[in-house]
């Protein structure tokens, strides 16, 4: 079965099933990012119509207890297997989705349907798609290598623009009533048009909605990703190392800004790896004083799309008005 033949299929914005199981009238997920998805983006995105989902990224239980009760007033993790009071805490507030992403979601996904929020998984390979559904998932996420942020190893890694269609049939063959997101390059109109003529039923963004003025996102790095276009990514576990992370191996690789600090290392990530210390310190410094080429900036290719900061709300009535354009909505 062909995603395209499916009686599901339907891309008028507000018609997709993805706004009608979650009463939106923008297919738009915001993705969870770390630090920069806090409460007062995800209320932007929930009232401009959009799913908005706060960043519980390294689990860490006051900024969770800081950024959630804001998201709810105005408008809506590999750490997890560390420590998962912050999954407790969250799921006691019974948020309505959840989602998990770098690793097997098997071990969480009972207690987080259990209490009525519906799972979100966040995949990079068809493969893993079935231990999605068995924990759960009644959203998978199709993460393409594009996209900003952490990610899968460049062996395993696949690009949005074929991971879509081929997820989009094989659920529509195996699991129809599984909802899908497209994420990775998702960034104006044309884009997420595209990810609904893949298949999907709607797209989870993150570089975008990173670049808004609701995001926690320092405003310097915002400034200084407008300079940015996509040839200036890299994906690499240099990141990581510089960042003093530790990652599994799989999901260590993040795309983000190649800097003169990231250049320097090029090639030689076993050195960094086996003494990080001044490398470190050189970061840290960067990133306190506003320094972007010691600093890092986490974002996609689609930076190179990004031209301005506008409001969430004013950004995704652009991108589906756009969207709606292209696709010969009213
Ligand atoms: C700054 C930033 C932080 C991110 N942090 C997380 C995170 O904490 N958890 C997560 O599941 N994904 C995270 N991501 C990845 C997103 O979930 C998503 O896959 C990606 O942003 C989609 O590609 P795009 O950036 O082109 O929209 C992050 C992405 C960015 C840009």
């Amino acid at each position: 079965v062909r995603a395209s033949d499916h009686a599901g299929m339907d891309t008028n914005l507000s018609r997709t099933r993805f706004c009608q199981r979650f009463q939106l009238d923008v297919p738009i997920a915001l993705a969870p990012m770390a630090y920069a998805a806090g409460g007062l983006l995800a209320a932007a995105c929930a009232r401009a119509g959009a799913l908005g989902l706060v960043g519980g990224g390294y689990c860490e239980l006051p900024w969770l207890q800081r950024e959630y009760p804001i998201a709810l007033e105005h408008g809506s993790p590999e750490r997890i297997d560390r420590d998962a009071s912050p999954l407790d805490w969250v799921l006691e507030r019974r948020p309505r989705a959840l989602m998990l992403s770098f690793g097997d979601p098997r071990p969480y996904g009972p207690r987080i349907t259990a209490s009525g929020a519906s799972l979100v998984c966040q995949v990079q390979r068809l493969d893993q798609v079935p231990q999605a559904l068995e924990a759960g998932a009644e959203v998978i996420v199709a993460q393409g290598t594009e996209g900003g942020g952490h990610s899968i190893d460049p062996v395993q890694g696949r690009s949005t623009l074929t991971l879509v269609p081929e997820m989009a049939d094989w659920l529509a063959a195996h699991s129809p009533q599984t909802l899908l997101l497209a994420a990775g390059g998702v960034a104006d109109g044309r884009t997420l048009a595209a990810a609904l003529v893949l298949g999907a039923d709607g797209a989870l963004v993150g570089s975008r909605l990173w670049a808004t003025r609701e995001s926690l996102a320092a405003p310097a790095a915002k400034q200084h990703a407008l300079g940015l276009g996509g040839d200036d990514t890299i994906r690499t576990p240099i990141f990581d190392a510089l960042a003093g992370k530790a990652w599994p191996e799989t999901f260590g690789y993040t795309r983000a800004s190649r800097n003169a600090l990231h250049r320097q290392w090029e090639g030689r990530y076993e050195d960094l790896r086996a003494a990080p210390a001044p490398a470190r310190a050189e970061h840290d410094a960067g990133a306190k004083a506003g320094d972007y080429s010691r600093a890092f900036i986490a974002v996609g290719e689609a930076v190179g799309l990004i031209e301005d900061v506008p409001p969430a709300g004013e950004l995704l009535a652009r991108m589906a008005g756009e969207a709606k354009r292209l696709l010969g909505q009213p």
